[in-house]
């Protein structure tokens, strides 16, 4: 068994998770834990190249099967290579989106059967769920604001392809999110993400006791 602690970051597009995994991160770090801060798609080599396929929008007809699938092979190339070994360290690991994510998206928002995305979340994950899953809740259009306006600033303007989704779906990923977290509520804390990123990270701290 090891004896590191796995925190995840969910939660609907532009909602700041990557903003409050950096935060938590510095936070834990200055009190003198090892951390390891990464992300899904593309927290490893292959996986950044699964990440590309993924996320460019001229991916726009990528069978939702295929899409599925590309993200278990992304996650499980990452609990091998990256999550597995720094847990069994001892690190602290701060995952920016992680199994929930294929649940809430491919599952509840593009309608593909709960049971099988579970069951592949199995093999993918190779058993390993997070001690710690941050929801950071948000309405969709204010996220959607944020994440926009932070692509137009540029660099990030490729990896916009669900920011291209009706807003119904991510609506569907939003209420898909509380669902997963009303049915394991000790290891979901809901975070509510709309108020400022100092505001956020003092939730977080204080719900997740870090
Ligand atoms: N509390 C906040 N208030 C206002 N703006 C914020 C807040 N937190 C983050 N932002 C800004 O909103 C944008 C989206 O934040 P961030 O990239 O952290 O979200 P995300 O959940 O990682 O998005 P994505 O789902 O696209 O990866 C960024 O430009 C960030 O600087
Ligand atoms: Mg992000």
């Amino acid at each position: 068994m090891s004896n590191g602690l796995f925190i995840t970051l969910e939660g609907v597009e532009g909602c700041g998770k990557t903003t409050q995994a950096r935060l938590l991160a510095e936070y834990i770090q200055n009190s003198g834990r090892r951390v390891v801060l990464t992300r899904e798609p593309g927290g490893t080599a292959i996986g950044r190249r699964i990440r590309e396929i993924l996320l460019d929008p001229a991916s726009k007809g990528i069978d939702s099967r295929t899409e599925l699938l590309l993200y278990f092979a992304d996650r499980a190339q990452h609990v091998a290579e990256v999550i597995e070994p720094a847990l069994a360290d001892g690190a602290v690991v701060i995952c920016d989106r992680f199994a929930d994510a294929t649940t809430a998206y491919q599952g509840f928002g593009r309608g593909i059967d709960l049971e099988l995305v579970a069951d592949l979340n199995d093999v993918a994950t190779n058993g390993l769920t997070p001690d710690i899953t941050l929801l950071l809740d948000i309405p969709v259009a204010e996220g959607l604001r944020r994440a926009r306006i932070r692509n137009g600033d540029g660099n990030q303007a490729r990896e916009g392809r669900f920011e291209e989704e009706p807003d119904e779906f991510h609506e569907k990923v939003r209420q898909g999110y509380l669902t997963i977290a009303s049915c394991e509520t000790e290891r979901f804390k809901v975070i509510d993400a709309s108020g400022t990123e100092e505001e956020v990270q003092t939730a977080i701290r204080e719900k997740a006791a870090l």
